[in-house]
């Protein structure tokens, strides 16, 4: 008979041991668990991390093959599923809001210069999904599958279902896109409140800087796309002059306000 247990299989011993806080233990108890609470966030984020690069990775491979029906369907699998864990990720970021400010001020000491900038992980996915400036390897593999089936992007566009899983693919990519970027400015609210305008433990400006790094993946996807449609969008639309925007700060899709640009 198997005897393996629930807490042997998830490697429970190891994962539940691994939350450290550095406040001592002595000091007033809800400045503990506060630290307890950031630090659980930050590793759950990881941990979707880990499982995010492995099915953006899955499907870059299955883009490859696409030329197989049962790879192309696994990939828009991938994908979905990539669209979701980005969304999670997203609440995630937002579930720290309630980390009480005074406190993370008070923690922060013991952070020293240690900063999600430099999550490897988080590198890793900047790699596969690209910025508004550079195609990841995603967006590659999938512009390659396309060339290969004998179309164009511009094409399965205007086909829509039609194409059948390359117009999938497209969707699936673009709410891969979107829910990228949410998280990015998820964060910087977060940054926002928790830091104001202090600087963060990388030294870099804080919410202005993350500010000037927000950036939506898949520029010639959303480039193409916006073309293909333009014959069909024949509405009349106010000039920009009629509009009372004059005197509000600018923050364009690629991001470029304050501190250096996207990954
Ligand atoms: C109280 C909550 C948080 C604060 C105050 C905060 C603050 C910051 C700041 C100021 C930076 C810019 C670099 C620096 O100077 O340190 C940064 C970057 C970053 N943080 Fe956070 N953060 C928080 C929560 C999180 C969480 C939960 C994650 C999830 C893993 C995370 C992941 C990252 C990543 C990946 C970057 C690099 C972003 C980029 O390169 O565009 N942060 N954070």
């Amino acid at each position: 008979m198997n005897a393996l247990t629930y807490s042997d299989y998830l490697d429970l011993g190891t994962l539940l041991s691994a939350q450290n806080p550095r406040t001592p233990p002595e000091s007033d108890r809800s400045l503990v668990l506060a630290e307890h609470f950031f630090i659980v966030t930050h590793q759950s984020c990881e941990l979707w991390f880990k499982q995010l690069i492995i099915d953006l990775d899955a499907a870059a491979e299955a883009l490859a093959m696409a030329n197989d029906p049962v790879a192309a369907e696994s990939c828009t699998e991938y994908l979905d599923r990539s669209a979701e864990i980005l969304r999670i990720l997203s609440e995630q970021i937002r579930v720290l809001e309630k980390l009480p400010g005074r406190h993370f001020a008070a923690f922060r000491r013991y952070l020293g210069t240690a900063s999600g900038v430099q999550s490897r992980q988080y590198r890793e996915i900047g790699r596969l999904l690209g910025n508004d400036r550079r195609q990841g390897r995603l967006y590659e593999e999938f512009a390659a599958a396309v060339s290969r089936a004998g179309t164009s992007i511009t094409e399965v566009c205007r086909s829509g279902p039609a194409v059948g899983v390359f117009h999938r693919i497209t969707e699936s990519l673009l709410d891969i896109g979107n829910r990228y970027w949410q998280w990015k400015i998820g964060h910087v609210a977060l940054v926002s409140k928790m830091l104001g305008d202090r600087s963060g433990s990388a030294g870099t400006a804080g919410a202005d800087f993350l500010l000037g790094r927000i950036t939506m993946p898949f520029p010639e996807l959303r480039r193409l796309r916006s073309e293909a449609y333009a014959d069909l969008d024949e509405a009349r639309r106010p000039q920009p002059t009629d509009l009372p925007l004059s005197g509000e700060r600018e923050v364009r899709l690629g991001g470029d306000v304050g501190g250096r640009r996207g990954p």
